[in-house]
């Protein structure tokens, strides 16, 4: 594997999610593979499980780890091509990402979204930068516009979890008092359109996401009627693609509630987190046994192990 921004970069997505399962149960059998080698972790938003578990599954490589928090720690960089840098920047991405890669064997990057003009979130330009510029493989640890340690992840505990060889998996829409970027849904109708399951997205009108990415789901606007046989839910808000970064609704209809579980195929609770709860979905959700949101959280470690794995032996 030459690099990690997105489902693409996979060959094999069933011999993936099975690798990963075989590393989960024996997590120290390639601790020599990272030996001498380091991973940059560098983060432009805050993260816990992102950086946590891929720390950790570069410790269970037997690789060194450094972390940057590049608003804190760093100068502030310049994205953009071409500009005449005499405002606040200090130095340039470009210059920055290329240092980088003269300490790190491979780098992480967390980029989000300003949700203020589309055409420039959507063009990836952090992540392309540091793509074209570090001289090493890049890891995404949520870009712009995807997810896919967190796709990963969700994939690898459907997996262990499902019940039917083809499980209907629904990603809802659920409220938020926030703007939020639109990669967790993005990069989940990604990968559960490149799996083998029944996959079903329900929202109010206006969130429609970007068609690349749910060619492949049935859309629902009754959120009732996709909840029935449900094998999975997936809760999740995001800001509107289409009017971009607005928010549409903060209707509580749409907060997950045992009520709504009930008419799923007595269905496990799933969310990427950090939840806001009682907004998004009901402690009686998520604190039930048909919560698997710790185990997920959980399997974000397997996730990152086994792509850095495979970009050390690539
Ligand atoms: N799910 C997720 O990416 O969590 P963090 O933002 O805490 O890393």
């Amino acid at each position: 594997m030459k690099r990690f921004t997105s489902v693409n970069d996979v060959n094999n997505l069933s011999a993936l999610v099975q690798e990963a399962i075989q590393l989960k149960k024996n997590p120290y059998q390639h601790k020599h593979l990272g030996q001498n080698k380091v991973l940059g972790l560098i983060f432009m938003n805050p993260s816990l499980r992102t950086r946590l578990s891929t720390q950790r599954a570069a410790m269970n490589l037997g690789m060194n780890v450094i972390v940057m928090d590049i608003n804190k720690d760093g100068w502030k960089l310049e994205t953009r091509e071409g500009v005449i840098m005499d405002g606040d920047a200090a130095e340039h991405v470009k210059d920055a990402v290329a240092v980088m890669g003269q300490y790190c064997d491979i780098i992480g990057v967390r980029a989000f979204p300003l949700l203020q003009n589309k055409e420039e979130d959507y063009a990836e330009n952090v992540i392309n930068q540091f793509i074209k510029y570090a001289g090493v493989p890049i890891i995404s640890l949520e870009s712009t516009t995807l997810h896919p340690l967190q796709s990963f992840a969700d994939l690898l505990t459907i997996t262990e979890y499902k019940k039917t060889a083809k499980p209907k998996v629904v990603l809802t829409w659920a409220p938020h008092p926030k703007a939020l970027p639109q990669a967790v849904p993005n990069s989940f109708a990604e990968w559960m359109s490149a799996a083998d399951v029944d996959f079903v997205i329900t929202h109010p009108e206006g969130y429609e996401l970007d068609k690349k990415y749910t060619w492949n789901a049935k859309i629902e606007y009754d959120q009732n009627k996709a909840f029935e046989g449900a094998e999975f839910i997936y809760a999740k808000n995001w800001s509107s693609y289409h009017h971009y970064g607005q928010i549409l609704s903060k209707d509580r209809h749409w907060t997950v509630s045992a009520e709504k579980m009930k008419l799923t195929d007595n269905a496990y609770f799933m969310h990427c987190l950090p939840v806001r709860r009682n907004v998004v979905v009901n402690d009686e959700v998520i604190d039930s046994p048909n919560s698997i949101v710790i185990p997920l959280a959980g399997n974000r470690l397997w996730a990152a192990q086994t792509v850095l794995k495979k970009i050390l032996e690539g």
